[in-house]
């Protein structure tokens, strides 16, 4: 038995075709189907029930296809953390989801720009769901996503969990108060959620933030993207639970309000291969806690300067003409 034999396995398995699986590896049906019954003969047992339409696996194919996948993955796994170590193919990749260009990710990718200006930095966009599947095929060496996924193949660690804050039309009455507001306010108003697919995304997330409170939102429309829900909240369409950094996409015509449950947050998550602890990858995770000490500092200056201000405005008092 070789490689070859589980690659083709898995391909039939997949399919659920000789015919289509034949295609897929670029080779004729009768070679495939000689593979398929050689493997077959050493195990001695029967993984696929030809009867079936559209063909299915037995009991012991199910277990042997789980195996197979797992068994593929790890050489793939295998070949491109080989290939980074032995320097041929030194680049980073980064997965990120579009919301996360609004929090730290920039000052980070500047940092290691910088700091490792002979790896190549590769930015590419990819929902949550769609990170797992390219880490594992090797594409990419770092997710930064929103939704949890276990998978024993990768390693995964939650940065912080971000606020969520609603974003309101600026006409809208629930515009006009100023401070938090809560789920169950927002819930009376049509909400407009995001990405439509792949399934489970940060619209699920959402929709179990109310769904937990007994809540059912009164209309519930599905965009693909953020910036296409914020610009159907600017056009008074709906509301819009959205990241807290998502607040720089300033509009005229969006008002953001903090919201009141402490359950309202999204959480930033890092995903890696599990046994990738790369020279890069340490790097970078040193950048995203410099980063963060970077902000808190910034922070707190803002805030001592608002306070001294404040301070002197009260001091000087209302000027009279
Ligand atoms: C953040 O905003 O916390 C963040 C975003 C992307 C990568 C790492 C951190």
């Amino acid at each position: 038995m070789d490689f070859r034999h589980l690659k083709y396995f898995v391909a039939v398995a997949q399919e659920r075709s000789f015919t289509r699986a034949a295609e897929r590896l670029y080779i004729s049906q009768p070679p495939l189907s000689r593979q398929i019954q050689q493997l077959e003969d050493e195990l001695g047992l029967k993984l696929l029930d030809r009867e079936a339409r559209p063909l299915a696996l037995t009991e012991a194919g199910r277990f042997f296809y789980a195996r197979a996948v797992r068994i593929i993955e790890q050489l793939d796994e295998t070949v491109t953390m080989t290939r980074r170590l032995s320097q041929i193919d030194r680049r980073l990749v980064i997965a990120f989801v579009p919301s996360t260009m609004y929090g730290a990710l920039p000052r980070i990718a500047r940092l290691f720009r910088a700091r490792r200006p002979q790896v190549p930095l590769v930015l590419v966009e990819k929902t949550s769901v769609e990170q797992i599947e390219a880490l594992k095929a090797g594409q990419i060496d770092v997710g930064f996503g929103r939704i949890r996924f276990d998978d024993p193949s990768l390693r995964r660690e939650v940065l912080r969990e971000e606020p969520l804050v609603l974003a309101i039309p600026s006409e809208h009455p629930l515009a006009r108060e100023a401070g938090p507001v809560s789920l169950a306010q927002a819930a009376a108003h049509p909400q407009l959620v995001y990405p439509r697919k792949p399934r489970p995304s940060y619209a699920d997330h959402v929709l179990s933030l109310f769904r937990d409170l007994g809540l059912e939102p009164a209309e519930v429309h599905e965009l693909q993207e953020m910036q296409t829900a914020l610009g159907l909240v600017a056009a008074g369409m709906g509301l819009c639970v959205v990241p807290a950094s998502a607040q720089q996409l300033r509009r005229d015509e969006v008002v953001y309000r903090a919201l009141q449950e402490p359950s309202a947050t999204s959480a930033i998550i890092m995903s890696t291969r599990l046994n990738d602890q790369s020279d890069d990858i340490v790097l970078l995770r040193g950048l995203i806690d410099e980063v963060y000490r970077l902000q808190a500092a910034e922070k707190l200056e803002a805030e001592r300067q608002a306070a001294a201000q404040a301070e002197a405005a009260a001091l000087t008092g209302p000027q009279r003409g």
